[in-house]
């Protein structure tokens, strides 16, 4: 499209030239065009660039010339154009030239300096990362797991309410929905739906079911999601480990055995742990298990002689949820529940490293804060 920045693009009666004089005001300008260019950065690509739209045969400047003012010119202005239009090319030709030698030249010289070696400089320093906290806690756990057996799992973090809640016996208006309220995805119209963010790796033990025969033993580390404001202790979005053995001759013993055996592990062996009562739909007898204060060695006082701040002077820690796996489960992965038995938890990682590492506010994880990171290499 013709513009005013480009009159090569229209003819010289479109552009109101009439005289030899206007023609020689025209050409002018047009040199001074190139001029300008030229002495814009001189490099390689910008030489090639440049050589390009002034002297390239099918869209070059010079070609538009002589296609749009040249060729329809009137029999009068004719000889001037071709005249001054052989002037201009040559021009631009002995001033590309001489740019390309002088790029030529210079690049050599630079190739020079760069072939010098200063072996006194100093080398380069890459900065090696390390892993992220939560990474390292996932690895620790992962590994006393897989020691006693167990192997590692993943689930989708997007999942279906009856993955992540009906077929772990939450049905539709079950109240302890109201606790995982959470991220529904807006689907298009039309597509099957709804989908959710899952609110715990709880689901994974379904998929795992599904997928095999007893006996099972799997963890599912995995990032979790929730409607909750960040605080020290909450965030939407926080990672979780779940943990399911399903066989035939599993009992409750093997249970408090397996999980005394991760905290101890994890914790160090002087921590005391206990058991307590809870309520979980998806196993029966559900409990959460707590473990003797960490910072206050289970008394209840702080060093400084007052109340322990963390474990509010009750002297426990609550850890985690468990229970041996409800029978109803069983029942929505086609598992014979006269046959089987097993259990399962499900714990805050975050939670863990905060106690393990002795750090006070959660948030402090998902800040990307080198000074944070780096303490823990
Ligand atoms: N899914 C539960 C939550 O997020 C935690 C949990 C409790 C998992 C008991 C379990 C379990 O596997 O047995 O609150």
């Amino acid at each position: 499209m013709p513009t005013v920045d480009n009159p090569t693009e229209k003819t010289l009666a479109e552009l109101g030239v009439e005289s030899a004089d206007k023609v020689a005001l025209l050409f002018a300008e047009v040199r001074s065009r190139f001029d300008r260019q030229l002495s814009g950065p001189s490099d390689q690509t910008n030489w090639e660039v440049l050589k390009q739209s002034w002297t390239g045969r099918k869209s070059g400047i010079l070609t538009l010339i002589g296609d749009n003012w040249l060729k329809p010119a009137s029999s009068a202005l004719k000889r001037a154009v071709g005249q001054e239009l052989n002037k201009l090319k040559a021009h631009i030709e002995s001033q590309l030239e001489s740019q390309r030698s002088a790029i030529e030249s210079g690049s050599e010289s630079r190739g020079a300096v760069k072939d010098r070696i200063d072996l006194s400089l100093p080398g380069v320093i890459r900065p090696i990362g390390t892993h992220h906290l939560i990474r390292t806690v996932i690895q620790e756990i992962e590994d006393i797991f897989v020691s006693i057996g167990f192997s590692i799992v993943e689930g989708p973090e997007i999942e279906t309410p009856y993955y992540n809640f009906e077929a772990l016996n939450i049905p539709e208006h079950h109240p302890v929905r109201d606790d995982m309220d959470t991220f529904y995805l807006d689907l298009p119209e039309g597509a099957p739906g709804p989908l959710l963010l899952r609110t715990h790796t709880s689901p994974v033990q379904i998929h795992t079911m599904e997928k095999r025969q007893h006996p099972v033993r799997v963890i599912v580390p995995g990032k979790v999601y929730r409607r909750d404001n960040p605080d020290a202790t909450h965030s939407f979005m926080f990672h979780q480990i779940e943990g399911l053995a399903v066989d035939t001759d599993i009992t409750f013993c093997d249970f408090t055995g397996t999980i005394e055996y991760f905290v101890k592990q994890f914790f160090g062996e002087s921590v005391k742990t206990r058991f307590r009562p809870s309520y979980f739909p998806f196993t029966e007898p559900s409990v959460e298990f707590d473990v003797s204060c960490i910072f206050c060695g289970g008394s209840g006082t702080a060093a400084s002689g007052g109340t322990c701040g963390k474990c509010k002077g009750a002297g426990w820690i609550e850890l985690f949820g468990a229970g041996m796996v409800d029978p109803a489960v069983y029942g929505f992965v086609n598992y014979d529940a006269s046959k089987v038995s097993g259990f399962a938890f499900g714990m805050g990682m975050d939670r863990l490293a905060m106690l393990k590492y002795g750090i006070d506010d959660l948030q402090v994880f998902f800040q990307s804060d080198v000074r944070f990171l780096r303490q823990f290499p």
